[in-house]
């Protein structure tokens, strides 16, 4: 994977979270005065839609405050991995404008009782997505928090009623030339594919997100559809789905394939277990501190700070081993 780096920010694009919370509050305000716009103004994020959404729980610890400042909305979006478009921290957010994310289905088959392909709202229907930030730790070594607004994958799994067989799940990203660049160029075999334990995918964390920061998913993050799930690395993350499968073996996925080596099936988040090129001990917020786009090191958790939470799914596991 490449490790390049953007340019400094400079110290007047930052926001730090309690701007970015006063921020939002005016965007609300904004959003009830249809007169105004703040639409164009340099490096603000589009005005908020109006997302239904469940009232803020932090029933699984996963509030601003655990997590840590909350990276900017500026970063978020223009620091991306999405080699469909180009395998540049900054080809994404350029060239991803061309992927049409309406209208969206997705295919959902194997291990189940009721396949079939539905429209996204279908998939959804009924779900209001609930806001959840979540620390993200990247396998190159930098990490951001943000807000994600999404429904928690088991909701939308059970809906398809996977049978016993049903060991893992394994998702697809759509890959059309026409619409992404970057599937020219052989990096990965495509498409883009990922894959979860069943119990994994079953856990509350695990979510599939449609908004970030209060708003629709821009297509650079994901949009109209992706996996989040914050103890693992951020590859597990799929963008783009436009296909699940309930398998009863575990399913291929694009960087295993690519370097088994360095990229497990696993992949959760662990400071005792180095990458085979570099040591996954620290990490570096992208937290628009001062001038720089990074802040100072700091110690990765184990399951990126969820063990709490997650630890209990790999007990009797070797981690060494199960990478
Ligand atoms: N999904 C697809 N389809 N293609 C990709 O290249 N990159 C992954 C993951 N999901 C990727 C993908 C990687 S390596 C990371 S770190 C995260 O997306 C980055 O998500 P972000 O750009 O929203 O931070």
């Amino acid at each position: 994977m490449s490790r390049c780096r953007l340019p400094p920010t400079p110290a007047s694009q930052i926001t730090g979270e309690a701007v970015y919370r006063d921020r939002r509050r005016l965007l609300k305000a904004l959003a009830l005065a249809p007169a105004l716009s703040v639409a164009g103004c340099r490096g603000e994020p589009p005005p908020p839609q109006d997302i239904p959404r469940a009232a803020g729980t932090d029933a699984t610890g996963t509030g601003a405050d655990a997590a840590g400042p909350l990276t900017r909305y500026e970063d978020a979006t223009s620091y991306n991995n999405f080699y469909e478009f180009g395998s540049g921290k900054a080809d994404p957010s350029r060239a991803a404008k061309t992927l049409v994310t309406s209208p969206w289905s997705v295919a959902v088959g194997g291990e189940c009782a009721k396949p079939g392909t539905v429209p996204l709202e279908t998939l959804l229907k009924g779900l209001v997505p609930e806001e959840r930030v979540y620390r993200m730790r990247c396998v190159e070594g930098w990490s951001m928090v943000i807000p994600w607004l999404g429904v928690p994958l088991g909701e939308v799994l059970k809906r398809f009623e996977p049978s016993s067989d049903a060991k893992y799940v394994a998702f697809t990203t759509l890959a059309d030339p026409r619409q992404m660049p970057g599937i020219r160029a052989p990096i990965l075999d495509w498409p883009y594919r990922e894959g979860l334990r069943i119990d994994e995918a079953m856990h509350p964390l695990a979510l599939l997100v449609t908004g970030m920061y209060g708003r629709p998913l821009p297509q650079q993050n994901g949009a109209p559809l992706r996996l989040v799930v914050p103890w693992k690395y951020g590859f597990k993350g799929i963008k783009s789905i436009v296909a699940i499968e309930f398998t009863r073996k575990a399913p291929r996925t694009s960087w295993n394939d690519m370097q088994p080596r360095e990229y497990g099936f696993f992949a959760n988040v662990n400071p005792a277990v180095d990458h085979p090129r570099w040591s996954q001990k620290s990490e570096r917020r992208i937290a628009g501190d001062g001038n720089r786009l990074f802040a100072d090191r700091i110690a990765t958790q184990p399951f990126n700070g969820y063990a709490a939470q997650v630890a209990s799914l790999y007990q009797g596991m070797d981690l060494a081993r199960w990478y």
